[in-house]
């Protein structure tokens, strides 16, 4: 049979596809921008005809309405990374969060939360009958080599992402077409604060560098002031419209990158419209999945690789808190410590903690002499080394305690630095 007729043999309804769900099945689901949402939203409609289904993806985009309280017989969600509307439910007890290293979830995948389903979303099939997974690869691919079902929504606004992205009509199981808009996550406001950060991160920043951005306003605040540099490169687990802008000024090039010399090597993007235009069909940007573009040693073969992350809390040691405020799951690891390992393994490789330094609107410090009680460190003070504020950089790697504590003080906010002297003078039993 042609790939065309079989095209034609596995196309039905949405309500069909998710039909063949069933009560107690795992359901993994691609996520961030990629999500099939329209699929998660019939699955929800249909509510009563499951029990017991485990829904298991990272960043959720599109409302997670199967974690509202009254899904909870129906679904139950195992976050990987939790979210804006994810948060509630693990905090209740509805749902749960697995600790996880973002490189690691294929192998999460592969050995322990076993796929029953995959709901998945990719672009039109080309000429040969390949789909490409568009604009999230990460664990999407990997899952789809183990999953027992495979059921896919085709949408034409989905961009043909390049690299390591295709999936042939023979593996897939059940085909919905529906062309919806891709999410869009639009670009921040950046402040003041935002911006000052942006210019002493930047000051890291050196011509030929590979570039690990995060998500959010700190990370775009960083684009806007490496406009003066050259030949920038990036390899980076995702990212967003500001890359665009570097693109077309001719500073990402990535001419001088020692691993795929020439493209942009990323596993998922978050961003416009704009965005989804300049990497449909382009060769210049190669989508990977997340086992490849998150392993340290991968990440190590690109020399001069800065990585950018931001985080919650850093104590006085250096060590880093990036996804729980106490005891309260905010998000999760995501590729963190696999960028900054791989940081600290490239040549001349350097990892950045950029963080406003206060949060709540100025009334807490985000250097505290102790982490919040129940807080997880995310990024141990064994692998940090550059800590970024409004106020200046910190440079703690291969530092005393008491060296740290100090260039950390000299970076926190003015109003809390008496504090922060007086237990440094306390904890090392000397003048600051
Ligand atoms: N004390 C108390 N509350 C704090 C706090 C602190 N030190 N720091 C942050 N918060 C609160 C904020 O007030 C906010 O609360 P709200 O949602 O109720 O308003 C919440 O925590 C989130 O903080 P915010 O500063 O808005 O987060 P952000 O969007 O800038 O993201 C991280 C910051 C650290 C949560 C985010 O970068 C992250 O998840 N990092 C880990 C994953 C990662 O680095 N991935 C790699 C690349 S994608």
């Amino acid at each position: 049979m042609s790939w065309k007729d079989e095209y034609k043999r596995k196309l039905c309804s949405m309500k069909e596809a998710v039909s063949h769900i069933k009560s107690g099945d795992r359901v993994v689901v691609t996520h961030a921008c990629g999500e099939p949402s329209a699929m998660l939203d019939v699955m929800v409609e249909n509510a009563a005809r499951y029990e017991n289904v485990e829904i298991v993806h990272m960043v959720a985009m599109g409302g997670a309405k199967y974690c509202l309280p009254e899904m909870e017989k129906h679904f139950r969600h195992n976050s990987l990374f939790v979210g804006g509307s994810t948060r509630k439910a693990v905090e209740e007890g509805r749902g749960d969060f697995t600790p996880v290293y973002f490189s690691e979830v294929p192998n999460l995948l592969r050995t322990t939360l076993y796929p029953n389903v995959l709901l998945m979303h990719l672009s039109p099939p080309d000429e040969h009958g390949f789909c490409s997974y568009g604009i999230s690869v990460d664990y999407t691919k990997p899952a789809a080599e183990v999953a027992d079902l495979r059921i896919a929504q085709i949408n034409k606004n989905m961009p043909r992402t390049m690299g390591d992205s295709f999936i042939h009509v023979s593996k897939l199981d059940h085909i919905v077409e529906h062309d919806a808009p891709i999410i869009e996550l639009q670009p921040p406001q950046i402040s003041e604060v935002e911006r000052a950060i942006g210019k002493n991160c930047a000051s890291l920043v050196r011509d030929g560098d590979t570039l690990q951005l995060g998500i959010g306003a700190i990370p775009d605040a960083v684009l806007l002031s490496l406009k003066d540099k050259q030949d920038l490169g990036i390899h980076s687990e995702m990212f967003s419209d500001g890359v665009v802008d570097l693109v077309e000024a001719g500073v990402i090039t990535n001419r001088c990158k020692t691993l795929l010399p020439g493209k942009s090597v990323v596993t998922f993007l978050m961003g416009t419209r704009r965005l989804y235009d300049y990497v449909h069909d382009n060769p210049e940007v190669q989508m990977m999945p997340v086992d490849f573009v998150n392993n340290p040693a991968v990440i190590a073969q690109n020399d001069n690789l800065v990585s950018i992350n931001s985080c919650v809390q850093v104590d006085l040691f250096g060590q880093v808190v990036s996804e729980s405020v106490g005891l309260r799951q905010i998000s999760g690891v995501g590729g963190q410590v696999d960028f900054v390992r791989g940081a600290n393994l490239s040549k001349n490789g350097r990892t950045i903690m950029a963080m406003p330094s206060t949060a709540q609107g100025g009334k807490v410090s985000k250097i505290v002499p102790l982490i919040d009680t129940g807080a997880s460190v995310t990024t141990s003070r064994y692998d940090v080394n550059y800590v970024v504020t409004e106020h200046g950089v910190a440079q703690l790697k291969f530092r005393t305690l008491r060296e740290r504590a100090r260039q950390l003080i000299d970076i926190a906010h003015p109003d809390f630095r008496p504090s922060l002297i007086e237990e440094f003078e306390k904890r090392f039993k000397s003048k600051f």
